[in-house]
This record gives C-alpha cells, structure tokens and sequence, in this order.
C-alpha cells in the first residue's frame, strides 16, 4: 500500500478557495466510487485515496477466525480473477497491512449482516459483526477496487471515505427453475456466486415440476427413475441429440448437499421447493395412486398448466411428509417451500372421494380444501422446527393458507391487492410480481431479444418494482421480508439464456432487496451501470445488453433515401455510428438527431459510456430496396393486440438460431400501412414449431383452410378484406426448419398504402406456425 501524494488539509483548502471564486481548479482526480447495490451510507470525504497495488497485504483480525479467513481468501481470488491483482493474505496478524477484515460481535455496525469500510491514511479498513456482515464488506471492497474504467492489474486509488451499510430485507431470493430445464451443477454454482456478489442471499430451488421430479428420494426412487424423464417432444431433442432420447436428469443427493454446502460459504440460503398439490404430473407418473384418476400420466411434455393434481388425502399426504422429511435432512434452511400455485381443480372436481372429502371437512369449495390440504404439510414443517413458504394463489381464490405460511405473492396486478391481502392475514410476504420480477419474461423489442413470455419487465420495470403494497401500514410494511426474481425454464434451455435473462436485471433485484428505499434514483443507477456491466465482463458472464442497445427506426425519405431515427430503451450512453460497415468505437460520430442516408448504405450502430466503455455491441441496418418492402415477423403486431411469445425456432444446419414471436394459439400478424404500390411478388419464411402449449389449447384460433395442407394468406384492410396472396403449405407441413415461400400477389388497382392482415390457416394444435420474414417485391 501507498499513500497518494495528496494532504487532506491541501484539499480542503482547494475546495475552499473554489467555493469562493466560483471557479474551477484543476484538483487531482480523487477516484469515484460505484456501487451497487447503492450501501445506506456512502461518504467518500472528497480528498485523499488509498492506492491498493499487487502483493498488498490483507489481514484478517477478531473473532471467527477461520471463517473471516475464508472470506478474505475469496475476495483474494476474486479481485485475482476479475482485475488481475495479486493481494497476500497474512497468516498471521500484520501490522501494515492495507487491507484488514476485523470482526468483532460488538462491532457497531448496524445488523449482522451490517458492515462498515473505512478509508484512510490507516489503509481500508472492513468491520462487521459476524462473517457474514465481514462477507459483504468485502463484496463492496471488490467493487471499490474495480472502479469505473479501470485496468487490468493496474494498481487502483480507493478514495478516503466512510461506507456503512445493512440490508433493507432479509429475503433477497432468485427462483430458479431445474424442473422444466435443468441446469448443471457447475452453472448452479456460478449463479449463486454471482448472486452472492449481488448481495442476494436466497436461491428458491424449484426441483419438482409437472416436467420433471428432480430430486433423489431414496425412498421413493420411481420418483427420479420415472418422474426425471420426459419424451424430447420440439426442441427437446436438439438437446438430448434425437427424439428418441428422453430428456432426463436430476439431483442426487450428495450433489444438493454440495450445491448448499456451496451456497453457505457465499452466504446464500438454498430454499427448496416441492410444488403441491399442482405441478405433480412427474410425481404421479412415477406413483399414480398419488393422482386423483389411478391412471398413470406420462411426464408432461406441454408448458402451462396440467390438471394432474395430487389427492388430498392421508395416504398421499405421508407420502408428502416422507418426502419432506429427506428435504429437511438435505436443506437446512430454516424455510422450505411446499408451492400451492396453479392447482387446476377440474379433476378434483369430478372425483366423488375428493368431493366426498371436502363435505366431510366442512368446507365449501376445492380452494378451502387446497388450504386445508396446505395446512396438513405445513405443519409437519412447523412440528421440525421449519417455516414454510409458498404461492399466493389460494389466497386469490378467496381461501385461507396456512398462517405460518410465508407467501411469495407473485399475482402483482391490481395494486398488489393479493400481497395486501396476505399481510392483512398476518402473513409474512415475498414481493415476486410476475409484470416486473420474472426474469423468463423477455426484456425488449430488439429485434435479436431472446425468447421468453409477455410481458417484458424491463431493467426500468424491474427497478420500479413496489415492494411495499399501497395502502400497507407500517405494521404491515414491516412484515414484507423481502423481494424474489423468478427464473422459469420453459424457455430457458442452455445456461446462456439464463445468464442473459438474469442480468443485468438481477443489478435492480439486488438494489430493490438491499439498498434503502430513499436511495432509490434510476438515473443514479444508470450512472453505476458501466462499472457494473464491466465486472460481469471480468466475471465472464453473458450479460444482455438489451437495455442499452440501438434500435433502428427506418421510414422512408425523398429521392429513394432513408430516414433513420437511433434510440435505445434506457435513453442512457451514446449511440455512436458508421456508414461504412465498419464497427463503431467510441471515437465514430456521436448520432445526435435523424439520419438521412441513401440506399445500399450498411449502417452499424453501438452505444458507449462517457469513458468509452461499450455499454452494447453494433447492431446493423442494412438500407436497400428491400429494406422498407419486408419485414420481420418480430417487427409486426399479433391480430389480438396482445404481446407476443418470444420462442426458439429449430437451429438451423449454419447461422444462428432463429426466434419468432407468436401469439400462441393464433398465427395472425398485422403490418400497418405497408407500401404496396407495383408489388407483384411475395417471399416468406416460416416454420412450423410443435405444439407444446398446454393449456392455451382452449383459445387456439382455427382458420378455415382452403387445402388440405393449410396455407399463409395475406388479406388487405382486415383479416377479412381482399384476398392479395394465398401461399399453400403442402410442401412446408412436414419440412424440418424454415421454408421459404413464394407465391403472386393479386395486387387491387391503386394499392398504394394499406394495412395488411397474414395468417396461416388451419388449426394451431396441429403445429403452430410462424413468421420469421416476409419480403414483397415488384
Ligand atoms: C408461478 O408463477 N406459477 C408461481
């Protein structure tokens, strides 16, 4: 460590004199802090830093030795890993070390979990209660050394100053979904570990799934061996190699207690969730007396919601009790989820046991019975000394829950209505509202977004969040422990997705759960981004840069020119361009208002910070004659108005892998004011995807076909006006893949501009098609 060549009391008297003449002087650059998420006190005093350079030394001082020494040597490896620094850990107490970990349980540090950071001519300086509070001092101080712009292995200047912060919640949960997909253990890892880094301090582990029990129960090993497989139905088999091969795989034992061992030492708490009395599809094929029916389900195949509910009665509910009483062996946690959402009761219903047994407990309706059914697990928890925790959807239904149940309100909409409610109740309550905090859901409009449902909760949406419901009191407030992202995986095959759909979306979880609501600023948390975006770079993560990247709005302008207008969704960074087909730096031309540009222009565009850092990769237009006369399906609007499904198309033998959107149920685009005028020709590309979609089956529109095969017909006006083209699909149904087709179009006199209606007939259930483009010509 060294001291930087700068005297407080010089600095001060700078300050002064500047205050006083209102005028400038050109002080030596005291390095800025970015943090995130914001701490609850953060004064930097504005002279001074500390210069931390390789083969620094850190010591660790107080009590819990072993465990601060555990921390230190993470943070080591950390800062080794991402700025290329090489730090020393003293093994025994130093005295000039530059950095100290020093814990003592009387520390004054405001909660456990609490910490302090001091940066002074003593060197920095972290103080904490408990490891923990130890932990994330040293999350901080490896942001504090990974500063916006810094450089590889380069020493850094840590400004003087004083960091003193806590979390706002104790419950500071990611969802993730092994049931639908499931991930490896290594990536299960990484995600936790970088969760850790931002501060989060629950994994919701959802491991039982109508697609898939993924949890090794020894004493019900069907469970794994039947309820762990499904048939590769789509896209399924491009993971498992053919369709002939199940998609198969879960959890042993040894590797859930390595996942929390894992988690612990980062300080995050792996909550499991066995999902009941829905989402059991998997566990009654395994057993069918589990189910209402006595018939054996195959391990679902669909996305949405299946009927196959578990029986409420006392045999299943041992089985559940069996059940649970190895998940409490495997998860120490002191809170274990038993779920409750999406529990169809249509097979309930028409079971006279079932219905006999709701009479015979007094009860009105299958939503009551659900609670009592609830009930019974919950307290086999309660009688182990756990918490349980589940889904606010039988509070929706107007029954009752468990009173020690935790809820995690995800049904958002309506003014959190439902999470009031559960307060109201005497429920403790986890914010998850599905509009803002699933991050399955996609995240913008680019044209390359990754798949994913409506709607899109946007980095904006996200850090928007109302975590405290309106109208709570403070008694209620006090009583919402927390905030929860969901990561659902019908979508989400590969660990890439995973990564781009939870960050940097999780930076806004993270500062929702930790950061006090009076240091909530958007345009403060933008400012932070750069740095943050750049140490998930260091981190090797595959961040989505949707929030920040260029958006190319394109009509047309005089004499065959184009006018081109640049944003992005966050309105925040430079866009910078070229008109070559060069990639843009942070030295091309700054777009600064509309473009006109001429045809067969290729036009690349990035966006950069302040300091240059590229807050997202080149997007590129190209501006031809076909530019305006085609379309991609992304581009165009469903006939029902509603957001479109984002979804994986097949992957094709070269080239990346396409994405449609879809309204699923209806193959209908609307393409307003499309110029028509001397067109004659049509080109399109479409792909047929399996259907998968469960329960949308009921709303599925079926259009009259005029062929056996179906066809894509484009109407003008409406989807029922002048019939333009008809392209037949005979050779397109059994193709693998995109198809391209081409057909006339019957074009009425005077077309000139005129909104298009384009459908493909038939019934969706058979195959759902899509648009991937579509493309007129003269
Ligand atoms: C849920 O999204 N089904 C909890």
């Amino acid at each position: 460590m060294s001291r930087i060549a700068l005297s407080g009391f010089f600095c001060r008297l700078a300050i002064a004199w500047l205050v006083a003449t209102g005028v400038a002087v050109a002080a030596p650059a005291v390095p800025q802090w970015s943090l995130l998420p914001q701490p609850v006190k953060a004064s930097p005093v504005g002279s001074g830093a500390v210069e931390i350079a390789d083969g620094a030394v850190v010591s660790v001082h107080g009590a819990d030795r072993q465990e601060v020494q555990a921390v230190a040597e993470r943070f080591v490896q950390r800062v080794a890993d991402t700025n290329g620094m090489h730090l020393r850990v003293a093994t025994a107490d130093a005295a000039h070390a530059a950095i100290t970990f020093d814990v003592n349980p009387n520390a004054d540090v405001v909660d456990d979990a609490g910490y302090r950071i001091t940066v002074d001519h003593g060197g920095i300086v972290v103080t904490a209660r408990t490891p923990r509070g130890a932990f994330y001092g040293s999350v901080t101080l490896w942001q504090l050394l990974t500063p916006p712009g810094w450089t590889r292995g380069a020493p850094v200047q840590v400004a003087d100053g004083v960091i003193d912060d806590h979390p706002r919640f104790a419950w500071r949960a990611l969802l993730l979904d092994s049931g639908r997909h499931f991930q490896s253990v290594a990536d299960i890892k990484k995600l936790i570990d970088w969760m850790s880094l931002n501060k989060l301090n629950v994994l919701l582990w959802h491991i039982t799934e109508d697609q898939g029990w993924r949890l090794e129960i020894p004493k019900y090993p069907e469970l794994t061996k039947v309820g762990a497989c499904r048939k590769a139905v789509g896209l399924d088999s491009e993971l498992t190699g053919s369709p002939d091969q199940p998609y198969c795989g879960f959890y042993t034992q040894t590797e859930a207690r390595e996942i929390v061992r894992y988690a612990a030492e980062r300080f995050v708490d792996v909550v499991p969730e066995i999902d009941l009395p829905g989402h059991s599809q998997a566990a009654i094929a395994a057993y069918p007396w589990l189910g209402v029916t006595g018939k054996r389900p195959a391990v679902w195949t669909d996305w949405g919601v299946s009927p196959w509910l578990i029986k409420p009665d006392e045999k299943t509910l041992q089985f559940v009790d069996d059940v649970l009483d190895e998940v409490m062996q495997l998860f120490p946690s002191r809170y274990i989820s038993i779920g409750g959402d999406e529990a169809d009761k249509q097979q309930w219903n028409a079971s006279p046991e079932v219905r006999a047994q709701m009479h015979k407990l007094g009860l009105a309706n299958m939503d009551q019975l659900q609670g009592w059914f609830m009930n019974q697990v919950a307290a086999h928890l309660v009688e182990h000394g756990r918490t349980p925790v589940g889904w606010d959807d039988v509070l929706v239904a107007g029954a009752k829950l468990p009173a020690s149940q935790v809820v995690m309100s995800w049904h958002g909409d309506d003014n959190e209505r439902v999470a009031l409610a559960a307060l109201r109740q005497g429920h403790d309550v986890v914010m998850t509202p599905q509009e803002s905090l699933y991050f399955d859901h996609y995240q913008s409009d680019l044209p390359d977004e990754w798949p994913g449902p409506p709607p899109a909760p946007t980095l904006r949406q996200a850090y928007d969040t109302v975590v405290i419901p309106d109208g709570a009191s403070a008694d209620e407030a006090r009583r919402v422990i927390g905030v929860q992202a969901g990561l659902w995986a019908e979508q989400m095959p590969t660990f890439a997705h995973d990564q781009h759909a939870v960050f940097p979306r999780i930076a806004a979880l993270s500062e929702l759960g930790w950061s006090p609501a009076t240091a909530r600023d958007w345009n403060d948390f933008l400012q932070r981004m750069p740095a943050e975006l750049a140490r998930y770079r260091a981190l090797g993560i595959d961040y989505a840069d949707s929030a920040f990247a260029p958006a190319f709005h394109v009509t047309a302008a005089d004499h065959g020119a184009f006018r081109i207008e640049l944003s992005n969704q966050v309105s925040f960074g430079t866009i910078r361009y070229t008109t070559d087909g060069s990639l843009p730096t942070s030295q091309s031309d700054a777009y600064a208002k509309p473009l006109t540009l001429s045809a067969n222009t290729t036009l690349r565009a990035a966006t950069f910070a302040a300091n240059g850092f590229e807050l997202a990769a080149p997007r590129t237009q190209v501006l031809d004659e076909n530019t305006l006369l085609g379309r991609d399906g992304s581009a165009l609007a469903t006939c029902s108005r509603q957001p479109a499904t984002r979804l994986d198309g097949s992957r094709p033998p070269q080239g990346p892998r396409p994405i449609y959107s879809v309204d699923i149920g209806n193959a209908c685009w609307l393409w307003p004011k499309a110029p028509l005028d001397g067109i004659t020709h049509v080109a399109m590309t479409v792909e047929r995807m399996t259907w998968r979609f469960g329960d949308e089956a009921k709303d599925a529109v079926v259009r009259r076909k005029a062929s056996a095969a179906g066809e894509f017909e484009i109407h003008a006006d409406s989807c029922t006006g002048p019939l333009l083209a008809s392209l037949p699909l005979d050779n397109a149904v059994q193709a693998r893949g995109q198809v391209r087709l081409d057909g006339k179009v019957a074009m009425p006199v005077g077309a000139g501009v005129r909104d298009l209606c384009v459908f493909a007939t038939g019934d969706p259930r058979d195959g759902q098609w899509a648009l991937a483009r579509m493309v007129f010509s003269k």
